[in-house]
């Protein structure tokens, strides 16, 4: 089981004022990535972080960013945000016309090249493009807006996908998880085998406790669910 990385999803932070701040603390928590959700308003029905977003987080932050691309055409939009080595792109199977070329592009820019597949998309959609990627971003609710409830059967898929990569000698390759990270769902997404954990509105930017507190506890409810077996998360 790979190590389990948090990646904040920074969308959801909470305002703009003392954005800087909860940067910060995402920082001190150590955090191993930063989620950054790219929307153009066309492929997801919401418009979020353009290219000078994107340009002034990486100076802002030291830590790699996790780029989830909701973009039609990739081919055209993603030079225009000059993607770093080190960082993680996730491009969504369902825009890709040319997939294969996209993910080689990502990879010649000395980054990690990811899929993202839609709730609805078939997990054997990625059997001509296993070799090209280092993760498979699984959305575990429809993309676009933070805030939305897990729908139940991606837990399934997470644990069809770990199972169909550990099979084919890909061990360490990464599955992220995306949507409705919450407390609880964190246990179940760990137990099927999710290793990147997106955290927004529903554990990590949490009110009811802050920030540090929150990325430790998110923390522990994967330690726990790697003490789970499957059956026991699934209902
Ligand atoms: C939704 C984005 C997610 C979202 C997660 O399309 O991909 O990153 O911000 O937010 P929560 O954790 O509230 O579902
Ligand atoms: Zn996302």
């Amino acid at each position: 089981m790979n190590k389990a990385w948090v990646s904040p999803s920074v969308m959801c932070m909470s305002e703009w004022r003392g954005a800087g701040d909860q940067l910060d603390q995402l920082i001190e928590s150590g955090v191993e990535l930063i989620h950054a959700d790219v929307m153009d308003g066309e492929f997801v029905p919401n418009m979020m972080f353009g290219t000078d977003s994107i340009r002034n987080l990486r100076k802002a932050c030291p830590i790699p960013l996790d780029l989830h691309m909701m973009i039609e055409r990739p081919d055209d939009k993603l030079p225009w945000f000059d993607i770093q080595p080190g960082e993680y792109v996730s491009i969504h199977y369902e825009t890709a016309k040319h997939l294969q070329r996209t993910l080689s592009y990502i990879r010649d820019r000395g980054a990690h090249p990811m899929v993202a597949l839609n709730p609805s998309t078939p997990l054997f959609m990625l059997e001509d493009v296993l070799d090209e990627i280092d993760g498979v971003l699984v959305m575990a609710v429809n993309p676009g807006f933070a805030g939305q409830k897990l729908i139940p059967q991606m837990i399934n898929k997470i644990a069809r996908l770990r199972k169909m990569l550990d099979e084919t000698g890909r061990q360490a390759m990464r599955i992220e998880v995306d949507g409705n990270v919450s407390f609880e769902n964190a246990v179940k997404m760990r137990a099927a085998g999710a290793d990147i954990f997106v955290c927004g509105t529903s554990s990590v930017f949490g009110k009811e406790a802050s920030i540090p507190e929150n990325v430790a506890r998110v923390r522990e409810c994967i330690a726990e669910g790697e003490r789970l077996a499957l059956h026991e998360v699934l209902r």
